[in-house]
């Protein structure tokens, strides 16, 4: 019997549905669940993708592979809130159905326009000979939630002088028309972003490069946004092949921005003060932002990184998304906080006051494996102090401020099982203050640490044993003063 391509298609959908099935129960036993961070029901999560607010209510999608923690072919996982911090699945969004995305419909993001959320996201295609065309596609989702593709790819050609590897649309409105900004790599392989202007989403218009002054910073550029905060143009971007250098782009990939002026769009220009990396953490990639119907800018990122193994992998699924963040401009830098509703999740508060002097101290009612902590440490002599998080007999995860380097430091060589460990176990980051503030959301894999009213953001998935529980607080050579508070979060609140 012949089968049609509408046929097969139900055939395979039902075939994958069985295999989640089998997938779901060796997923719900693994021990390193999140409780209220984003995360697939099974398989692989990675880019946020189309987030918007639309129809009274946050819409976020991201990409996601069913069958297991790998890059397989991707689809937009459908996710929805009331307030960025209780999020409700939804299901499946955008599969590849098409011969424009028959390898997965990669990321994009979300405009609305006409009353409706429209998606612009990169097709990929492949031929016979797996040479990949990249198509830069439309739908759109109605009040219903029903989401319906445009019949054909609106940027349908790469121009000359780019590669294959021109993907990830960011899409806004100005005024009355749109622009859209995608990640690109030149024929001479390094990275770059193009600029594009419609005025009705469909028909597009090829304006040219970003002049943002790099000529060779890494081979592509994956995930570019742009958006203005507080008068500051702000153009995020995530440069591939970039050596490190000091303390600075020690993962696999990087992941930051450039602030200055407004875009010029006429001549395609944001005169800046250079490239600064977002996260100082071990897994943070492709953020996206959107702005907020009271105007603020929050940001969620993909807590992981591509190429990566992660011990979530044998129990059949990997990465979660980060908490949503609220941005400011601070002295020329981007500032991150929680975005303010995550307080709703607080649940019974323990408080300490305490000096610590040349020790390791535990204290009452400080432990747990989902928390929010405060630690302002000051008035210190130590040479170092800070805290050890999901500590046990093996395991600890330690946040520490060293007093002569004057540098915040998060190190998981110890914190339990490990992932991309070929990329150092260490992070650290320059900061000179007289007191050090951590703000620190604990969940079940992952450490998201806040320093001095967001002017850096450590991200971190840790995978310790259940037993490591600990809070302890420490001061080596010297001693410190330790304000902390500590509030259980509960996501049924
Ligand atoms: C970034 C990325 C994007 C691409 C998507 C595919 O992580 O490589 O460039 O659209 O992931 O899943």
């Amino acid at each position: 019997m012949e089968w049609n391509r509408e046929q097969r298609y139900r055939r395979w959908e039902d075939a994958l549905e069985a295999e989640q099935m089998q997938l779901v129960t060796m997923v719900n036993q693994c021990s390193w669940r999140q409780s209220f961070h984003i995360q697939p029901v099974t398989g692989l999560l990675n880019d946020p993708n189309g987030f918007a607010y639309y129809n009274g209510e946050y819409h976020l999608f991201y990409q996601w592979f069913p069958l297991g923690p790998v890059h397989g072919l991707k689809n937009w996982y459908h996710t929805k809130s009331k307030d960025l911090i209780h999020w409700e699945n939804v299901g499946v969004a955008i599969e590849p159905t098409t011969e424009f995305d028959s390898h997965g419909v990669y990321s994009g993001s979300g405009v609305e326009h006409d009353g409706q959320l429209y998606f612009m996201y990169t097709g990929n295609s492949r031929n016979e000979s797996w040479i990949r065309t990249p198509y830069q596609c439309l739908a759109f989702m109605n009040e219903k939630g029903q989401i319906q593709k445009h019949e054909k790819p609106v940027i349908a050609n790469v121009p000359e002088g780019y590669t294959d590897h021109y993907r990830d649309p960011k899409v806004w409105k100005h005024g009355s028309e749109f622009f859209a900004v995608i990640g690109a790599q030149r024929s001479n392989e390094t990275g770059t972003i193009i600029l594009y202007r419609s005025s009705d989403l469909t028909q597009w218009n090829l304006e040219g490069e970003l002049e943002i002054g790099f000529k060779d910073f890494g081979y592509m550029w994956e995930c570019p946004d742009y958006f203005e905060v507080d008068g500051h143009g702000i153009l995020l971007f995530c440069p591939q092949g970039i050596n490190s250098e000091g303390d600075c782009y020690q993962n696999i990939y990087q992941s930051g921005y450039v602030l200055g002026d407004k875009l010029n769009i006429q001549e395609r220009t944001l005169v800046h003060t250079g490239f600064q990396e977002l996260d100082r953490g071990f897994d943070f990639y492709a953020p996206q932002t959107m702005e907020a119907p009271d105007g603020r800018r929050i940001l969620i990122g993909w807590m992981g990184l591509p190429e990566i193994e992660y011990p979530t992998d044998k129990n059949g699924w990997a990465h979660c998304l980060t908490l949503p963040r609220e941005l400011t401009v601070r002295n020329g830098k981007l500032r991150q906080l929680p975005v303010q509703e995550l307080e709703r999740l607080r649940g019974n508060k323990a408080e300490a006051h305490l000096l610590i002097e040349n020790e390791t101290r535990q204290v009452e009612k400080f432990a747990g494996e989902v928390y929010e902590l405060s630690v302002e440490f000051s008035n210190f002599t130590a040479e170092q102090f800070g805290v050890e998080l999901r500590a046990g007999d093996k395991n600890k995860t330690i946040l520490k401020y060293d007093t002569l380097a004057k540098k915040v430091i998060i190190d998981r060589s110890e914190s339990g099982e490990l992932a991309g460990i070929q990329y150092g176990t260490v992070r650290q980051c320059p900061m000179a203050s007289e007191t050090i503030h951590f703000r620190i959301f604990v969940d079940v894999s992952s450490v998201e640490v806040f320093v001095n009213d967001g002017e850096e953001v450590f991200t971190a998935r840790i995978f310790p044993d259940e037993n490591s529980q600990a809070i302890r607080f420490f001061a080596q050579n010297g001693k410190s003063e330790v304000k902390a508070v500590k509030y259980e979060l509960n996501s049924d609140c």
